[in-house]
């Protein structure tokens, strides 16, 4: 039974789904199609290089979904105590009121209060049982479990075991990402146990996002097997393309070397981000260059027909 938090932040959506944030791909654009297609829209609050640029975007979004019945929204945010514009941050996002405030490195503490005082939810961004709880008690209303096959910055764990683990202590708003893709993969979610499903990487071809041609190019001619999790370019464990990967010089050896961490220039000219394009396991869907409305569209139809699927499947389980 889901929580009337989760109810509420699902009832106006077309599908169940979060168009993820994603660092150099989410911007304006996206999140207003993706609120118009009826799923809820996000951006990574660094993807604006300048503060002013950040309340820019805003106005945009806010432009762009001024006409739509019961919008959903969210941001991204780094909360880590290095984020210089941390405070500024906050202010905006309490005079802008997302629906919801997703952090990222760091503790949902520190915008719990705020994001609260103006009706919103706080929900973090969390890979593991331990940072799970970790979050549900640190004032976070929500939890999003980003597990393996997610695209970018991904998860180790199975969605199907994560689940279920987190279930078992916390009944607040579960969203789930690592390689959703299709409205078949959103009804898995719910079936799992989840409210709603993150999905990035099916989203990043559209030509409301921010990357350029190269990168659509790849995602389209690339499957499973065409991305790589390694923590060699960042660091940090991150699903990439491989032929992205190629052209950059990684090759065996380079791959298996970690990388080294480095948040410090976090605002759009990220050097690997750049010429490395994210991608995660789920991106063998994507078979073309199309607009978040096509997209949500077939994924509705998708699921749908995998709703019909399951009970005419459950009806044999009685006979
Ligand atoms: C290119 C790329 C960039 C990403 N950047 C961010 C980011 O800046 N902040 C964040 O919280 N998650 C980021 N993510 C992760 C997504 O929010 C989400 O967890 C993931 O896309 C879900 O898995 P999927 O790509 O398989 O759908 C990124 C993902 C991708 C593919």
């Amino acid at each position: 039974m889901s929580s009337e938090l989760a109810q509420s932040l699902r009832a106006p959506l077309a599908l169940p789904v979060i168009v993820a944030p994603m660092f150099l791909v989410s911007g304006p654009e996206l999140v207003v199609a993706s609120c118009r297609a009826g799923v809820m829209g996000s951006f990574p609050t660094q993807n604006a290089r300048t503060f002013e640029q950040l309340d820019g975007w805003i106005d945009e979004i806010k432009t762009g979904i001024a006409d739509l019945v019961d919008p959903r929204w969210a941001v991204s945010m780094i909360v880590h105590k290095t984020y210089e514009r941390f405070d500024a941050e906050l202010e905006l996002m309490t005079d802008r009121q997302p629906d919801v405030v997703i952090t990222a490195l760091g503790s949902p503490s520190r915008v719990a209060d705020a994001v609260h005082g103006y009706g919103g939810a706080v929900f973090a961004d969390v890979m593991s049982v331990e940072h799970a709880r970790k979050a549900a008690g640190a004032g976070a209303d929500g939890l999003v479990l980003v597990c393996q096959g997610a695209g970018g910055h991904t998860g180790r764990l199975s969605a199907f075991a994560l689940v279920d683990e987190v279930r078992s202590f916390f009944d607040g708003p579960l969203v789930v990402g690592g390689a959703i893709s299709t409205g078949r993969g959103v009804l898995a979610a719910e079936a799992l146990g989840a409210d709603l499903a993150y999905m990035g990487t099916r989203y990043i071809a559209c030509p409301e996002s921010l990357v350029g041609g190269r990168y659509r190019e790849l995602l389209v001619r690339a499957g499973i097997e065409g991305v790589t999790a390694t923590a060699a370019v960042t660091g940090v464990l991150c699903s990439w393309l491989d032929e992205s990967l190629a052209d950059a010089g990684y090759d065996t050896e380079r791959l298996s070397t970690p990388g080294e961490i480095d948040f410090s220039d976090v605002h759009g000219e990220s050097k690997p981000w750049k010429d490395i394009f994210g991608a995660g396991q789920g991106v063998g869907a994507i078979t073309g260059i199309e607009t978040v409305q096509a997209v949500t569209e077939q994924l509705v139809a998708e699921y749908r027909a995998a709703v019909d699927a399951v009970s005419a499947r459950s009806e044999l389980l009685r006979t």
